[in-house]
């Protein structure tokens, strides 16, 4: 009998719930190679330290993408001229969709976040700097489909996706996540898109090995968050951060790597660790404008325009649907 764990036997097993954070990560660490989802990055101290990263010297992503934002913005604006909704997948704090609001005027603001609080909170702080737009949050996993609210149906609808988050999804993943915003902004809607470049190896690495230590303490926090939360026992000083560029598939991978021999308990399981084994935690992919073109024409999209930083490190670009 085949007893390998997957989600779905997990889920066939048991069809009314669904499978817990115990069981995924479980999945992940009886992988070869061993594995944990980056989304568990993000307790309150992970976004403290994502935060932390932005504003590092070495990871210009954050900086160049703004500069982007603010020196094009009358450029991007046109480019999207006659929008009337405007959607923010994964919007956070909303910070760099105000580059854009007072340039692109839509009528609608949509936010749609996980983190339902936080975008209670950051839709109240735009609504109030923006009186004349109307702000309607929607509290989802943008990675999953959504409904729009009805005041933006049949409306011309952009959506913006900064971050370049997409970095994060696999090349696949990344398809079927364009897909499903073609299929919300329906044709002839656009897609703002911020993404980082297939980079000089040198700098790429340097961005996710800073000096003081700031992406190795976010990459451990990983365990710190595990242990808290399903009582596993990670040491962490018995792990190392490694992050490395791998040239030919396009993508900085980050991992964990044990430093000794040793065991973990998770639930009632005992996992464990040869010396020098790697943990994955992260891929970071880089886009190349084949690269870009692929995924477009995978989601039934043309790249309609290209927007860099003055150093050529980050790219804003525009999508439509065709
Ligand atoms: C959130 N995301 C776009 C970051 C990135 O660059 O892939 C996460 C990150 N990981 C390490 N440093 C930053």
């Amino acid at each position: 009998m085949d007893d390998t764990l997957t989600i779905d036997s997990l889920v066939a097993q048991s069809p009314l719930s669904k499978p817990t954070d115990l069981d995924e990560v479980l999945i992940g660490l009886t992988d070869s190679p061993k594995r944990i989802s980056p989304k568990f990055f993000y307790d309150e101290r992970g976004s403290e330290l994502f935060t932390q990263i932005t504003q590092l010297p070495e990871y210009y992503l954050t900086r160049s993408e703004l500069e982007i934002l603010e020196s094009r913005r009358a450029a991007i604006a046109s480019s999207v001229k006659g929008t009337e909704c405007l959607i923010e997948y994964g919007s956070g704090s909303s910070y760099k969709v105000r580059l854009l609001l007072n340039a692109i005027q839509p009528e609608l603001y949509v936010p749609v976040d996980i983190s339902r609080e936080y975008l209670q909170k950051a839709a109240k702080k735009i609504s109030d700097a923006y009186p004349d737009l109307s702000v309607l949050p929607i509290g989802a996993d943008y990675t999953k489909p959504f409904d729009l609210p009805d005041e933006a149906k049949g409306k011309q609808c952009t959506a913006f996706f900064p971050g370049s988050t997409i970095g994060n999804f696999e090349r696949e993943e990344a398809c079927r996540f364009l897909q499903s915003i073609s299929e919300t902004v329906g044709s002839g809607g656009k897609l703002i898109l911020g993404v980082d470049s297939r980079n000089h190896p040198a700098i790429l690495n340097a961005a996710y090995n800073d000096s003081k230590g700031i992406t190795a303490e976010f990459n451990l926090n990983i365990l710190r968050h595990l242990n808290k939360v399903l009582d596993t026992n990670f040491v962490l000083e018995q792990f190392n951060h490694v992050a490395r560029y791998n040239e030919d598939l396009g993508r900085i991978e980050m991992y964990l790597q044990s430093n000794i021999q040793q065991s973990v308990q998770i639930g009632e399981n005992e996992i464990s660790f040869a010396e020098a084994e790697l943990l994955h935690t992260e891929n970071s992919y880089k886009y190349n404008l084949p690269d870009l073109m692929k995924v477009a024409k995978a989601a039934n999209m043309t790249l309609k325009e290209v927007w860099t930083d003055a150093s050529k490190l980050f790219q804003v670009v525009l999508l439509e649907v065709n």
